[in-house]
């Protein structure tokens, strides 16, 4: 802040007005000061979980954490998902329009199943995570929205259930799971013939130091004490952590039996890929 002595006012310049009050735009960084106060509040196991090296449930972070994740991605979504990422896949967004059977794996708290089904009401979304609690506050936030045709479940991203899905979706959550090819193995099964997968991830380069910039050392410091955990905590527990970058994610896919990834979009925090 600036203090005018003279005037006795306080201000803000433009550029830290954007970082710091403007709610529900990707600028804004309310969402990730929220994470790391949740990471104060779990300090003590934090540091315990990083010194064994071993794994963290992600049910094991605070409440916080899992409101400040959709604080902190949510407003890119909103901004990008519909308008930009979308229409950048190779004929998805008509199949969208005239009505699809969609799959958001590992939702969270939803707010991307929200928007797909508000912005293409003819399609269904089916939701999936592993986090009851999580779940529980999505389907409060679609009934809110007045969204009927999502539909939220409790499951693993390994084993969701449903068949010929004409689009699967995963948002910043891939790096998270413990057993990546095996939910995107599974995300293969489920497409009908012709699907698409859209996997958005943290944007990251392909070496380490490609991403010591601001924001990559924001990345890293949120992989340190909740992805990496939470991927060691369950079963094969690969541990890509937030920063994996195309060349790695692009390994786990072609294991999982796509043979074409594609960088569809970008944006300063996330790349878009186009996976079938
Ligand atoms: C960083 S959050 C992202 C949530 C949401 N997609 C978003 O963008 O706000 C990662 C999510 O992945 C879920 N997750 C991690 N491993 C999973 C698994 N094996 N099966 C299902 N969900 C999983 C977590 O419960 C969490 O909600």
């Amino acid at each position: 802040m600036t203090y005018d002595k003279e005037g006795e006012k306080f201000s803000l310049s433009p550029e830290q007005a954007l970082v710091f009050t403007r709610e529900g735009q990707p600028a804004c960084m309310q969402g990730f000061f929220q994470a790391i106060v949740s990471q104060y509040e779990t300090h003590e196991k934090a540091v315990k979980t990083f010194k064994s090296g071993k794994g963290r449930p992600w049910s094991q972070q605070s409440g916080c954490c899992f409101c400040a994740t959709d604080r902190f991605f949510r407003p890119g979504y909103a901004a990008n998902l519909v308008e930009t990422w979308i229409p950048a896949l190779e004929g998805v967004e008509s199949k969208l329009h005239a009505g699809a059977k969609i799959a958001d794996i590992g939702c969270g708290h939803g707010s991307s199943s929200i928007l797909l089904a508000q912005a293409y009401p003819k399609s269904e979304v089916h939701a999936f995570d592993f986090h009851k609690p999580s779940i529980m506050e999505a389907r409060k936030k679609a009934k809110a929205a007045g969204v009927k045709n999502v539909k939220f479940s409790v499951t693993k991203a390994q084993s969701f259930p449903g068949k010929d899905f004409d689009f699967a979706c995963i948002f910043d959550a891939l790096h998270d799971m413990g057993d990546p090819v095996g939910a995107a193995k599974h995300i293969r099964k489920s497409l009908k013939p012709g699907g698409t997968f859209m996997l958005v991830e943290p944007l990251a380069g392909d070496t380490m130091t490609d991403n010591l910039h601001p924001i990559g050392q924001i990345y890293y410091a949120f992989s340190t004490t909740v992805c990496t955990p939470a991927s060691l905590a369950q079963e094969v527990g690969l541990g890509l952590g937030a920063q994996a970058g195309q060349k790695r994610l692009t390994q786990v896919l072609n294991k999982a039996g796509f043979s074409h990834v594609r960088r569809a979009a970008e944006t300063p925090t996330n790349m878009v890929l186009e996976v079938r």
